[in-house]
């Protein structure tokens, strides 16, 4: 039987699961990120409990968390850009490899997205490494498409990531928490 799975927004004390899903996506998947595992670890515990309190309740910035039968199993990050288009992006995605192709990646961008929705975004945009194919083809399956924008990867400058986007349903549900 398929373990069930849920999303809920971070809560101000759970810096330390944060933590904890950051360098596991870190260190499973490090191809997939900007940041590297020795920026996780080197960063102390205060700083992901500051970090969970800000996205507990900001307006811009959010990160919502996978669970598998209770047990944190994935994030995602939401938040808003500092330009004057205030563009909506969805990053530090990751999935336990034990629960993938269980939809818990679909669940994360649609709880995340529709967060961004009801906080006034009309296009929701993920930065994708072109060489993570499985990721491509995971956003293309849920109606990303190509927004025009590519750009190198600051880890790995001899890399390329290309901007990606969907549009928000104007029937789209205002979110719930
Ligand atoms: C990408 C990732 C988040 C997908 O999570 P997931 O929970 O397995 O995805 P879902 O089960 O919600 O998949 C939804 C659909 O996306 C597509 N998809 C998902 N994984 C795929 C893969 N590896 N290859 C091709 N298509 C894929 C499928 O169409 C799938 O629907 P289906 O299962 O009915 O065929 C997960 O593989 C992961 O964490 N990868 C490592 C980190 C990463 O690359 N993050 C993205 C950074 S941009």
């Amino acid at each position: 039987m398929s373990p069930s799975l849920t999303v809920r927004r971070i809560a101000a004390d759970q810096g330390a699961v944060l933590r904890e899903l950051r360098t596991a996506s870190l260190r499973e998947a490090p191809y997939a990120f900007g940041a590297t595992l020795e920026d996780a670890l080197s960063a102390d515990a205060a700083s992901f409990d500051a970090t969970a309190a800000e996205r507990a309740v900001s307006f811009s910035v959010s990160t919502f968390i996978l669970y598998t039968e209770g047990h944190p199993a994935g994030l995602i990050e939401a938040h808003f850009d500092a330009t004057a288009a205030r563009r909506a992006f969805v990053c530090e995605l990751w999935v336990a490899p034990a629960v993938r192709h269980l939809r818990g990646g679909e669940l994360l961008v649609d709880t995340a997205g529709a967060w961004l929705a009801n906080e006034g975004a009309t296009e929701i945009y993920a930065w994708v490494a072109d060489a993570n194919r499985n990721a491509m083809r995971f956003y293309e399956a849920l109606g990303f498409g190509p927004a025009g924008e590519h750009r190198r990867i600051e880890r790995a400058p001899e890399q390329v990531e290309s901007l990606l986007v969907r549009h928000v349903p104007s029937t789209s549900q205002v979110f719930q928490q």
